[in-house]
């Protein structure tokens, strides 16, 4: 029996809530490692609709959540979403939540910060989701971040907000941005400090615990590979990295312990905020899926950019992100589509590449190699086995597979949790 890591394998939204959803009703804990309140899971159990961004979707099905190190935390953002479950009939105490005391703030200052650069960037600005993540992230680097541990010791807050405020206060000023006054920072903090703290321990020694008692856990990633800072479409990225990897550091496990690592991807392209995009379609087709598709931002609203299924780019995320089973979402919104497009290679200059370039410039420059495959006309939506899929979603699939180099382990063929097609149960290895 092995643990699981599921990460989105192009950039973001591939509808990774139900998928988590799913297997967390058969996993003991959850566990976030890397990202922040910049993530939108939506997840629908019975007749409740709920919109997590910051805890572990685990906690919907009653089973312990844990935020780990990785993680970015506002603390306002998480009472508040806290507050909001719990008016929808969610036990969220700290008996089911644990947060990693070592786990970095997200102050309004980082906001402000996030949201004065991209201003300032105009025409080239990343499409942030605005909450601070980047700002927060290059605190923790740069070794001044107030982190949940803190929020214990007023006179280190005092002395961290000092720190802070010469380093962002700076910034704002120049950036024409109205400046923070450490009065009324501290004083919220020592409010906050009380409502997050029992919260907080060594979320390291717990989870080794539950490892070796046998307990079976499931590591929540947030954005996706395309989005990591390392190995994304860099600098339109998330500041975190994404990969599986980070489940291991961003949670205090060792490489080992991760177990699977299912990757989640859409049946088709979507991207949310700017950035290259090779398979983008900007006609007809393109608008249909975001329709169908129900493609709108859950954390921002904004439409999503849609495209073809990108096998050069999945392929790539699974390498660099050690997927090794493929979890594909919406089929059912090609359904009815004459001939579908899978991008196979992209053509540069005068070559055809099987990677997507690092540099900016040529990730922008690319065409895609399309192979064209016939489409089906039967409906896909709502399938439970292979044999309710029309022969030619199946061969659809199986390119997929063949492309990307990985076995598609499961399918999603609506949002209701139960149309899914199991293939390899991940937590059986
Ligand atoms: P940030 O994470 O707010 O700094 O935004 C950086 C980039 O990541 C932007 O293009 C965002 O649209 C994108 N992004 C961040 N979180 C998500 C997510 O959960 N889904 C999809 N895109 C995301």
């Amino acid at each position: 029996m092995a643990n699981v890591a599921v990460i989105g394998a192009q950039w973001g939204d591939e509808g990774k809530g139900k998928v988590v959803d799913w297997l967390a009703s058969r996993a003991d804990i959850v566990v976030r490692f890397q990202g922040g309140h910049n993530a939108g899971h939506t997840l629908v159990v019975g007749n409740q609709t709920y919109k997590l961004s910051l805890l572990p979707s685990g906690l919907v099905r009653g089973k312990l959540g844990v935020i780990g190190n990785g993680v970015v935390i506002d603390p306002e953002a998480l009472l508040a979403e806290i507050a909001r479950v719990r008016a929808q009939g969610l036990d969220v105490g700290p008996e089911r939540l644990r947060i990693a005391e070592t786990a970095p703030l997200i102050l309004p200052l980082h906001a402000a910060l996030d949201r004065a650069r991209e201003a300032a960037r105009g025409e080239r600005r990343i499409g942030t989701t605005g909450r601070g993540i980047g700002p927060a992230y290059e605190d923790k680097v740069a070794r001044r971040a107030i982190r949940v541990c803190d929020l214990a010791e007023p006179q280190t807050l005092a002395d961290k907000l000092d720190e802070l405020l010469l380093h962002h206060n700076t910034l704002l000023a120049g950036l024409g941005a109205p400046v923070f006054a450490k009065r009324d920072l501290l004083d919220r903090l020592l409010e906050l400090a009380p409502l997050v703290l029992p919260y907080a321990e060594q979320v390291w020694e717990r989870l080794d615990e539950a490892r070796r008692a046998g307990r079976r856990i499931l590591f929540e990633g947030a954005q996706a590979v395309m989005l990591d800072v390392d190995h994304g479409t860099y600098p339109f990225v998330t500041s975190s990295n994404t990969v599986a990897a980070t489940a291991a550091s961003g949670s205090g496990v060792g490489p080992g312990a991760v177990g699977f690592v299912l990757g989640i991807a859409k049946a088709y392209t979507t991207r949310v905020g700017a950035g290259p995009f090779p398979t983008e379609l900007h006609d007809a087709t393109g608008k249909l899926l975001g329709e169908r598709g129900h493609e709108f931002g859950t954390v921002t609203g904004r439409p999503r950019r849609c495209g073809w299924f990108d096998a050069v780019m999945v392929r790539q995320a699974a390498k660099v992100g050690g997927i090794q089973g493929l979890a594909l979402t919406k089929l059912d919104v090609l359904d009815g589509l004459p001939e579908l497009n899978i991008c196979t290679g992209y053509r540069l200059g005068g070559e055809t590449l099987r990677r997507l370039p690092a540099a900016p410039a040529a990730q922008q420059a690319v065409q895609p190699v399309y192979e064209t495959v016939p489409g089906w006309s039967a409906s896909t939506r709502g399938a439970r086995s292979w044999a309710d899929l029309p022969a030619a979603a199946v061969k659809y699939v199986r390119r997929i597979e063949e492309l990307v180099e990985t076995p598609v382990t499961l399918l999603s063929t609506s949002p209701e949790r139960d149309d899914t097609i199991l293939m390899r149960d991940p937590f059986e290895g």
